[in-house]
């Protein structure tokens, strides 16, 4: 008696593909991202690697696809803590480069280290006299090794095309990034932070556990539509980008992600009864409530509504579908929402028949500009 087996399956530890075994090794992934950095007792972050980097008065961040999505995300939690940052697609960096001030960082976020387009601003950035950070999964990776800083998001190694638990790790490191250059050692708003942190990983388990079934019904619902929209304010409106970036990616169909405000300037009027728009809304602030009023606009257009949520607002009784995520504090919501569209590309690029691990004209790390 003998056992079929080939390399490349026993890689995938009995998963169909590499995509789909990254998706469940988030947990694991976040595990490791977070190991001795969290400090419960103080309520304070320790990112051993930045012990030597001062407060930035500013902050600027240069990445692509996915990694941009985080950076996006990561420039708006210094916004948060009064510190002006914004994030910039590396691709356009070079031509119209931003003044960088004195004590400005300038940070490139990159899953592989060797993106051209994130080195190649990163070295714009050096040139004209700036402190760099690279946040990289890869050791010695050349954005590793040029930049004054390194924080690791510490994934693993990931082989599927499609970036998945390298972005959960980077919104991850991003938020102990933060904290950890602004010590704010025991207040209440990083208490509630490393809180959420410890939770994380069992939280995205959960979101693992409790989907089965759900997405593959809700697929074959909404397969064979025109386009697909993805909404979100705020903290959700990166996870709205990246959400359509791996749909579009993997299962070839049309998908778009907006900022929900941005739907009624121009966007709306591609909204029919065939364009299912998946809206993320967790918390319970400003965004999160005005993004109802959004729903509400593509529903009365009667685009089928699917809502991404931790049902605090009980966006449920607005849409015509749901995928829950559990409640947690410190805009982590934004990244559990992300792994139920991380499964909803992933089961909907499956019931194609797509090349889920390897898309047609997509490298996993592009190293020309
Ligand atoms: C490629 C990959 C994307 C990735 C982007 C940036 O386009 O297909 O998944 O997000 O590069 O990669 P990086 O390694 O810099 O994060």
């Amino acid at each position: 008696h003998t056992v079929e087996w080939d390399a490349e399956q026993t890689g995938k530890s009995g998963y169909e593909h590499f995509m789909l075994k990254e998706i469940h090794e988030q947990p694991t992934a976040l595990r490791q991202c977070l190991s001795g950095r969290l400090d419960p007792l103080e309520g304070d972050v320790i990112v051993e690697e930045l012990s030597d980097l001062d407060t930035p008065g500013a902050v600027q961040f240069v990445a692509c696809g996915t990694s941009y999505h985080a950076a996006l995300y990561g420039a708006m939690r210094f916004r948060e803590v009064g510190i002006p940052a914004q994030a910039f697609l590396a691709s356009e960096y070079a031509t119209a480069p931003p003044p960088i001030a004195d004590d400005e960082l300038v940070v490139g976020v990159t899953q592989s280290g060797e993106t051209a387009d994130t080195l190649s601003a990163l070295r714009t950035a050096q040139g004209r006299g700036a402190e760099t950070l690279a946040v990289t999964n890869v050791v010695g990776s050349t954005a590793s090794r040029e930049c004054d800083h390194v924080m690791y998001i510490r994934s693993g190694p990931e082989i599927g095309v499609a970036a998945t638990k390298t972005f959960s790790s980077q919104l991850v490191s991003l938020s102990l990034f933060v904290e950890s250059v602004t010590s704010n050692t025991g207040s209440g708003r990083t208490r509630a932070l490393v809180e959420s942190l410890r939770d994380v990983a069992g939280d995205v388990q959960s979101v693992l556990d409790d989907s089965e079934g759900e997405i593959e019904e809700l697929v074959d619902e909404l397969g064979g539509s025109d386009a697909y929209f993805f909404i979100g304010r705020g903290y959700n409106a990166p996870v709205a980008l990246e959400g359509a970036l791996k749909f579009k990616e993997i299962t070839y169909e049309h998908a778009e992600g907006f900022p929900a405000g941005e739907l009624k300037h121009g966007p709306l009027a591609l909204i029919t009864d065939e364009t299912p728009v998946f809206a993320v809304v967790t918390g319970d602030d400003e965004a999160a409530r005005k993004t109802l009023g959004n729903i509400k606009e593509v529903q009365a257009r009667g685009a089928p509504v699917v809502a991404v949520t931790d049902g605090v607002l009980e966006v449920e009784r607005f849409a015509d579908e749901v995928l829950r995520v559990p409640e947690t504090d410190g805009n982590l919501g934004s990244l559990l929402a992300n792994v139920q569209l991380q499964l909803v590309a992933y089961e909907m690029a499956a019931s194609l028949g797509r090349p889920i691990d390897k898309p047609r004209n997509l490298a996993k790390s592009v190293t020309v500009e």
